[in-house]
């Protein structure tokens, strides 16, 4: 029978094999991941958006254990007394390794000016060190200034991008704020 594939052929393909599967499981799934909290939905449809942008990242939404009042009010003066005296909330989500990633987006909304305290938990825990950091953030009017402060404060080793900042009202579009911002900070896959 004729022989289709020479030893020295054979060889190569197995070498071919173990490479193929020598690569980092991370580098099959992507280098970034879209990390976000949200209570009334804003975060999570501009995590969306994102993900379409950046391609394969996966989505990972942040939920508080004990959950909030209900009663908006009540919870926004609960949530004002943890942000000033800097209150952790434990999360009830499961974070995977993040060794993996290169580029870790962050989403959230402003609380009190600062960032929400479900998100400071977990930034609390997780420093990002030697990561690329591109923070989104959302507000109803209050400027970037107070989370761009948390940020130095928790992340005093990454590699953090400037804040893109959307007001809430202009949240159901967010495409070309979100491409503009990618392609300033140097965005790459
Ligand atoms: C507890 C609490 C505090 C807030 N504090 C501020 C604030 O200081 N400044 C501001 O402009 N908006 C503030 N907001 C409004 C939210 O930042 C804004 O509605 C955000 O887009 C909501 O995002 P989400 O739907 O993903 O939760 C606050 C909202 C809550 C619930």
């Amino acid at each position: 029978m004729e022989r289709l594939y020479s030893r020295r052929d054979l060889a190569r393909f197995a070498a071919l094999a173990l490479a193929v599967s020598a690569v980092p499981a991370a580098q099959a799934r992507g280098r970034s991941i879209i990390i976000y909290y949200t209570r009334t939905g804003t975060n999570e449809g501009i995590a969306r958006a994102l993900q379409g942008l950046v391609g394969n990242a996966p989505l990972l939404r942040l939920e508080e254990r004990d959950r909030y009042a209900r009663d908006y009010d009540a919870m926004t003066e609960i949530a004002r007394a943890e942000v000033e005296a800097w209150k952790r909330r434990e999360l009830k989500t499961a974070i995977p390794d993040l060794s993996g990633y290169r580029n870790v987006f962050i989403l959230s909304p402003l609380w009190w000016g600062h960032y929400s305290v479900p998100m400071r938990t977990f930034l609390m825990d997780h420093p990002l060190e030697g990561k690329r950091v591109f923070p989104v953030a959302t507000s109803a009017s209050s400027p970037a200034s107070g989370i761009t402060s948390d940020l130095a404060k928790l992340l005093p080793k990454a590699d953090v991008k400037k804040v893109l900042l959307i007001h809430t009202a202009d949240a159901s579009n967010p495409e070309a704020a979100l491409k503009g911002w990618l392609s300033r900070e140097g965005f790459n896959k």
